[in-house]
């Protein structure tokens, strides 16, 4: 996008805080940050630049793997991300779930509060505690998160009292509604919605640029070079962090494969993606164990 010199005036005057400079645009402190962004990362040279990230989807909690976590917390304590995304179905919210309806055996000491208190405890709160405090926190909704909605749509009298926003401490984290895409330079993350045979295909069709997604919980990549832009484009499943056997699938085969995502993004917007797979406790990064 092209800043005016006015603007850039206004934005690069340190002096100013990012509410005066809002304020005199007549945008909101959040764009201020963003423009900001925008001239430093234009400032740099393009190949010196560099920003990392993790990204990892389908925790549902509390149906989460506890070593997974452990060796995601433990890398991100190490790689001080610059961005941390959680990709969606963070909570499982069974609890509320329309498929859960009257088995009791299933619903069995599950409770919404508590779910939302032990996803705050264990996973929020010690995440926040690593990242750096510069990081960027995205929190995506999935299709679980969305069970919340599906409940408040036949139960609204409970409106403004079990949504996610209202109990969990998400202020420093950037909402994004399932469904919707988080870009950063030419990378884009979303949950995923396809679960047919060949969806890393499918998704790349729809979605036409580079795109990371889990909501499979396993992995799949399809990569395609069209003669015009004769860059490759790929779409990529990650897999999950959950528990691979939960009681809802009865044993049945899956699968399922615990993975998260790490990447760098450059200043020209290229990226290096590296896909992190953790088979019974352990993971390999950068000749660590
Ligand atoms: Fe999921």
């Amino acid at each position: 996008m092209k800043i005016s010199n006015s603007w850039r005036n206004l934005l690069e005057n340190r002096n100013l805080s990012r509410e005066k400079v809002a304020e005199q645009l007549g945008i909101s402190t959040e764009d201020v940050r963003a423009l900001r962004r925008i001239i430093k990362i234009e400032k740099k040279p393009l190949g010196n630049f560099r920003e990392t990230g993790i990204a990892a989807w389908d925790i549902h909690y509390p149906e989460h793997n506890k070593e997974c976590i452990e060796i995601l917390l433990d890398f991100t304590k190490d790689l001080q991300p610059d961005y941390f995304i959680l990709g969606g179905d963070q909570l499982d919210l069974g609890c509320i779930s329309v498929f859960n309806q009257g088995k009791l055996k299933l619903l069995e000491n599950k409770r919404l509060k508590e779910e939302y208190d032990g996803f705050q405890r264990d996973i929020l709160d010690r995440f926040e505690k690593v990242l750096p405090r510069k990081c960027r926190k995205l929190f995506m909704m999935g299709n679980h998160e969305d069970r919340v909605e599906r409940l408040l749509e036949c139960e609204p009298q409970y409106i403004g009292l079990i949504e996610i926003e209202k109990n969990l401490n998400l202020k420093k984290w950037k909402i994004i509604p399932n469904n919707e895409v988080f870009s950063i330079g030419n990378i884009n993350f979303i949950h995923g919605c396809y679960t047919c045979k060949y969806h890393a295909n499918k998704t790349l069709s729809v979605y036409g640029d580079n795109v990371f997604y889990g909501h499979v919980h396993n992995n799949q990549s399809f990569t395609q070079t069209t003669k015009i832009e004769n860059q490759p484009q790929r779409a990529t499943a990650v897999g999950c962090l959950c528990n691979k056997n939960p009681e809802w699938m009865r044993g049945r085969p899956n699968s399922w494969t615990h993975e998260f995502l790490h990447f760098s993004v450059f200043g020209d917007g290229n990226f290096s993606p590296h896909i992190e797979t953790i088979i019974n406790g352990r993971c390999e990064i950068n000749g660590k164990i």
